[in-house]
């Protein structure tokens, strides 16, 4: 992007937040902010450059729409990893846009992004950084991509959905990457089940059962200089950066369900633990839990990292006409259905939908999407995205899971949305 668009954007934003103030009468079209990005080229800062953030940095690329311009990450062999030429079919951003006056370095690393003359940041460090990063994204003015959960404790949860709605005010674009919100399948069954082909809805099932990972990222606490660096590098074992797995994981089952309930869960029970996965960190590794929704409504989720353990990563809603199934894919969504009722002495499942292709790329279009939608050239629901409500709702109800398995105690939405307990690094 040319730097008098970015200049006349900016003044722009801030000459309408002024002029909405002043009058309530004032509403400023989003497209007028955008209007004049409308052929160029879209310029990002990346912070948090991993194994996420390089897929989310090279698909952005690959719109044609953007580029990579700013990088920030709390270790310098990550800054080094990310500038060495891309070789062969490695998909990665090209280095060679980088400016490399744009590159920071440390746990403030964000910061040099937020002060950058970039028009969106991409935010892709472990969740428990996400509040502060999101919060000083919109407080900089910035269109934003980040990844999800959007925080790890309640009053993240908050501070997100505070700055989410300032974006919303200054036309600043959000997508969360629950990317099966760019599905076509997924978005396709949305609309047949608001039309009422499950009918009556009686259950829901979601799983994210698996064995362990991150087997190679199992660094001794001596082979780092800190604790803080250890606990940075091996980040989805503790707590206060991961959440623990059903906040990082499972977040894309539950966000699907609400999704098509078009509702959320009242309160949680279950319970969890630590059964096998020893050696490192103090997250569980098996949750199952019951989710109460409006109307007698229950939700049973497990989530499961032990090796060994029969794979599963789906969502599943029963109706009194037909059931809505999904199974993961990779890169894009694997499966998605709707059947009709079927009798227990019938041969055939009448198929309402069906997909099982591999061309429905979620990942792909959430960055098409995304992209469009700063330019101001995005369609529909998709014109001026901002994913913050639901992003927060998915990421507030897998903690709520979770706190209901520690405490092992019955706990309401309210009643957890109103709490303010935090996760912090408990020091060396
Ligand atoms: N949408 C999806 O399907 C999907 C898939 C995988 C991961 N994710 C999400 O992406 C995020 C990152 O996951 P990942 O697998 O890429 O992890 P990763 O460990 O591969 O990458 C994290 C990067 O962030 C850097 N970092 C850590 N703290 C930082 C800080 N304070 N400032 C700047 N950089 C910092 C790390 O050094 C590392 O380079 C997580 O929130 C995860 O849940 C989403």
């Amino acid at each position: 992007m040319k730097k008098k668009d970015l200049v006349s954007r900016r003044t722009f934003v801030k000459g309408t937040a002024a002029a909405t103030a002043a009058s309530t009468l004032t509403i400023v079209k989003a497209e007028s902010v955008r209007g004049t990005q409308a052929n160029s080229m879209l310029e990002i800062g990346w912070i948090g450059l991993g194994g996420q953030g390089t897929r989310d940095a090279y698909l952005l690329e690959k719109t044609g729409k953007a580029k990579i311009v700013a990088i920030a990450d709390y270790f310098q062999y990550r800054l080094d990893n990310a500038r060495k030429p891309v070789e062969g079919n490695q998909q990665r951003p090209n280095p060679n846009n980088f400016d490399p006056k744009k590159v920071f370095l440390g746990i403030d690393a964000y910061k040099g992004i937020m002060e950058s003359k970039v028009d969106a940041v991409l935010m892709v460090t472990p969740p428990g950084f996400r509040p502060e990063h999101f919060k000083a994204a919109v407080a900089a003015k910035k269109h934003i991509f980040a990844e999800k959960p959007l925080a790890v404790d309640v009053p993240g949860c908050h501070i997100v959905m505070e700055a989410g709605e300032k974006a919303k005010a200054n036309n600043l674009s959000v997508v969360v990457g629950l990317q099966r919100h760019y599905s076509k399948a997924y978005r396709a069954c949305k609309k047949l089940i608001d039309d009422g082909a499950l009918g009556t809805i009686v259950m829901a099932h979601s799983a994210w059962d698996m064995g362990d990972l991150w087997k190679d990222r199992r660094g001794k606490r001596s082979d780092w200089k800190t604790q803080m660096d250890y606990e940075v590098e091996h980040w989805y074992f503790f707590k206060w950066l991961c959440g623990d797995h059903i906040v990082e994981q499972s977040i894309h089952n539950m966000d699907v369900i609400n999704w098509m309930l078009g509702s959320l869960p009242t309160k949680a029970y279950g319970s969890g633990g630590r059964l096998v996965r020893k050696d490192i960190g103090e997250i569980y590794d098996h949750f199952n839990l019951i989710y109460e929704y409006p109307n007698q409504v229950l939700l049973n989720h497990s989530c499961v990292q032990i090796d060994g353990v029969r794979g599963d990563v789906s969502e599943t809603i029963r109706g009194t006409k037909g059931t809505f199934t999904t199974t993961a894919g990779r890169g894009g969504t694997g499966g998605a259905r709707i059947e009709g009722s079927r009798g227990r002495r019938d041969n055939e499942t009448p198929m309402i939908y069906a997909y099982e292709g591999t061309d429905d790329r979620h990942y792909d279009q959430e960055a098409e999407f995304f992209v469009n939608s700063v330019l101001g050239k995005g369609e529909g629901q998709d014109k001026y995205r901002n994913d913050t409500k639901y992003g927060v709702e998915s990421t507030f109800m897998s903690i709520l899971g979770r706190e209901a398995a520690y405490r092992r105690e019955c706990i309401g939405w309210d009643e957890l949305w109103n709490s303010n307990k935090r996760l912090t690094f408990k020091g060396d």
